[in-house]
C-alpha cells in the first residue's frame, strides 16, 4: 500500500481569490493557470497497519503539528472513501523554496493527491482527483493537469462539479516563465485568510466575483487562438484586480515588497521598449515573468540588473501529476 506521485506548481493567468464555501474549499471565482515544467514536488505515501499517528517528513525534516493536521485530514478524505485507518507514511520533497509564494500547496496536494489514491488502491480519474485536490488547497486541482488548465467553481453544493479541466496541453504553445525570487524569507498572510478577511470586508469584492466571468471568457480565447498580447495584457489586468481587491479589505493585505515594483516597473519599461514581456503575482512578493523563447536570455539579462533579486527561476510549461515507479 505504498505509491510515489510528482506533480509541477501552476501560476494562475486568472486569479483565483474568494471562496463560496470554506468547509469543501469551494471556489468564488473560476481561473486560468499554467503548468511549471522544471519546479516539482515529489510525494510518497505509505500506509502501514503497524502505524500508530500518520508521520508526515517535509523536505528531509519532521513537519510541524499544523502541517501534519492539514494532511491528516486530507488522508482521512482518502482512508473514509477506501474504508480502512491505516495510518501513514508521507514524504514529500520540493525542488523549490516552500512557502514563499510559489504555490507549494498546488504541487504538494495535487502529489498527495495521487500517490494517496494509489496507495490506497483506489482508481480516480483525472477529474475525480482533482476534485480530491482541491480539498487541501484551492490551486492543486490545476496541477493534476499539464499545460492551460481551467478551474470551474462550479454550481453543486457538495463540489462535485468544482474541478480542474485541460485547455489545451503543454505542446500547445511555447511559453517562457522567469520566477523572480525577491525574498526568500517572509510572512505574509495567508492566501485563505486573505481570501476571508477580503470576502468580509472589502466593498468591491462582488464587482471582482462578477467581472471575473469576462476574464475567464477573454483567456481562453488567447490561449486556443495563441495571441500573446492578449494572454499578457488579461494576466496582469487579473493580477492588479486580485491585489486591488486585497489591498481594499479592511485592515489592507500588501503582499509586495519595493523589489517587486521594481520588477513590475522593469517590465512595464522593457514592453515599451517593444519587448513583449508581462508580469503576474500571486499571494507573496515574488514576481512571474511571462515571455515567448526568443526574448527570454535578453529579459533575463535587464531583469538581474535589478538590486535585491535573489535568483531567477526559467521554466517552461509541463505534465500533470503522474505516479512514479519505485
Ligand atoms: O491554493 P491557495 O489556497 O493557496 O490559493 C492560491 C491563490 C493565488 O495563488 C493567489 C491565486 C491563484 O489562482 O493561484
Amino acid at each position: 500500500m505504498k505509491a510515489k506521485a510528482i506533480a509541477h506548481p501552476n501560476i494562475a493567468l486568472v486569479k483565483y481569490w474568494g471562496k463560496r464555501d470554506q468547509k469543501l474549499n469551494l471556489p468564488a471565482v473560476g481561473s486560468i493557470s499554467i503548468t511549471l515544467k522544471e519546479m516539482y514536488t515529489i510525494t510518497s505515501v505509505e500506509f502501514l497497519e503497524k502505524l500508530k499517528q500518520d508521520v508526515l517528513i517535509l523536505n528531509g525534516k519532521e513537519a510541524n503539528q499544523k502541517q501534519l493536521n492539514r494532511v491528516s485530514s486530507f488522508l482521512d478524505i482518502i482512508r473514509n472513501e477506501a474504508g480502512f485507518d491505516y495510518k501513514a507514511k508521507t514524504i514529500s520533497e520540493n525542488n523549490f523554496p516552500t512557502g514563499a509564494g510559489l504555490a507549494s500547496s498546488a504541487s504538494a496536494f495535487a502529489s498527495l493527491a495521487l500517490a494517496g489514491t494509489e496507495a490506497a488502491q483506489l482508481s480516480y480519474t483525472k477529474t475525480e482527483l482533482s476534485e480530491l485536490a482541491r480539498r487541501g488547497s484551492g490551486s492543486a486541482p490545476r496541477s493534476i493537469f499539464g499545460g492551460f488548465v481551467e478551474m470551474k467553481t462550479g454550481e453543486l453544493s457538495n463540489g462535485s462539479d468544482a474541478v480542474a479541466i485541460q485547455l489545451a496541453d503543454e505542446h500547445h504553445w511555447d511559453i517562457k516563465i522567469m520566477v523572480i525570487i525577491t525574498s526568500e524569507n517572509y510572512k505574509t498572510v495567508s492566501s485563505t485568510n486573505g481570501m476571508t478577511l477580503t470576502a468580509k470586508t472589502s466593498p468591491f469584492y462582488e464587482q471582482w466575483v462578477i467581472s471575473s466571468q469576462n476574464d475567464l471568457n477573454a483567456m481562453r480565447d488567447a490561449i486556443l487562438n495563441r495571441n500573446f498580447s492578449k494572454l499578457g495584457e488579461l494576466a496582469e489586468f487579473s493580477c492588479l484586480k486580485m491585489h486591488a481587491v486585497a489591498l481594499s479589505a479592511n485592515p489592507g493585505i500588501i503582499y509586495w515588497n519595493p523589489i517587486t515594483i521594481k520588477c513590475i516597473e522593469l517590465i512595464r519599461k522593457m514592453r515599451q521598449e517593444g519587448i513583449p514581456v508581462y508580469f503576474t503575482i500571486d499571494a507573496g512578493p515574488q514576481v512571474k515573468a511571462i515571455c515567448l523563447p526568443q526574448y527570454l536570455e535578453s529579459i533575463k539579462l535587464e531583469l538581474s540588473k535589478i538590486d535585491g533579486i535573489n535568483k531567477i527561476i526559467t521554466t517552461s510549461l509541463g505534465s500533470g501529476a503522474i505516479i512514479m515507479e519505485e
